[in-house]
């Protein structure tokens, strides 16, 4: 039932371009942990977010192997720029070929790094930030990038609801569940913000700075 459904979304949605379906298969094929790579509906709905919101600057926290960045990136501003972090430096020539074949990597800038280093570099003001790193810094990542997001700017976070995990009292024991528990409670106590949590894939946490 919930495959047909799947379908149903996919058939009346914009079908995925030819270079994010290779990309979608080649990091299925090739890469460690696929399971992390965004996909067509989630990467459609970032896409669209940009494209809302049409920022100057993007940051992203965990690029893997580019399929975020490559959404994200359409919807920026003529000049804009896409900064997007990925700490693992054996995905860079995978990440920067794709870039190349969606024609986006004049806007996209890969930094190879720790995020808790690059960002800090980073001397301007965010539009929009994608937090998709490891979810045991999720907080940190937060604290880091937040006085640099503008007044009406968003933070988006994947992977909030965490498989369903975040609901068993026992996964507190395990790091990334407590990880991403102690980031949603902190965006739950945090006045600053106004908040949406998207039940889509995985859950996003979509946050607009007041
Ligand atoms: C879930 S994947 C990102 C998926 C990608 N945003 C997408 O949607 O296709 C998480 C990535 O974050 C990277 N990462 C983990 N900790 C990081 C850190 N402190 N700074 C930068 N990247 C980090 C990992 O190496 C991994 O490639």
């Amino acid at each position: 039932m919930e495959k047909n459904l799947d379908r149903y979304i996919r058939d009346h949605s914009t079908p995925e371009d030819k270079v994010l379906e290779d990309l979608y298969r080649q990091t299925n094929l090739y890469v460690v942990n696929p399971n992390m790579v965004s996909g067509h509906i989630q990467g459609k709905l970032l896409e669209m977010l940009s494209h809302m919101i049409h920022p100057s600057v993007i940051v992203e926290i965990g690029t893997y192997t580019g399929y975020s960045a490559i959404c994200l990136s359409r919807g920026l501003k003529t000049g804009g720029k896409l900064h997007t972090i990925e700490i693992n430096d054996e995905l860079r020539e995978m990440s920067s070929r794709y870039f190349d074949l969606a024609g986006v990597s004049d806007k996209v800038i890969l930094h190879t790094g720790r995020a808790q280093d690059v960002v800090p570099a980073l001397n301007f003001i965010f539009d929009l930030v994608f937090i998709d790193g490891d979810k045991r810094e999720y907080c940190e990542y937060y604290n880091l990038v937040f006085e640099k997001v503008r007044k009406g700017g968003f933070i988006i976070a994947d992977n909030v609801l965490w498989g369903g995990k975040i609901e068993n009292e026992d996964a507190m024991n395990d790091p990334q569940t407590r990880g991403v528990i102690n980031f949603n409670e902190l965006i739950r106590n945090d006045s600053r913000v106004e908040k949406i949590l998207l039940a889509l894939r995985d859950g996003l946490m979509i946050i607009r700075k007041k």
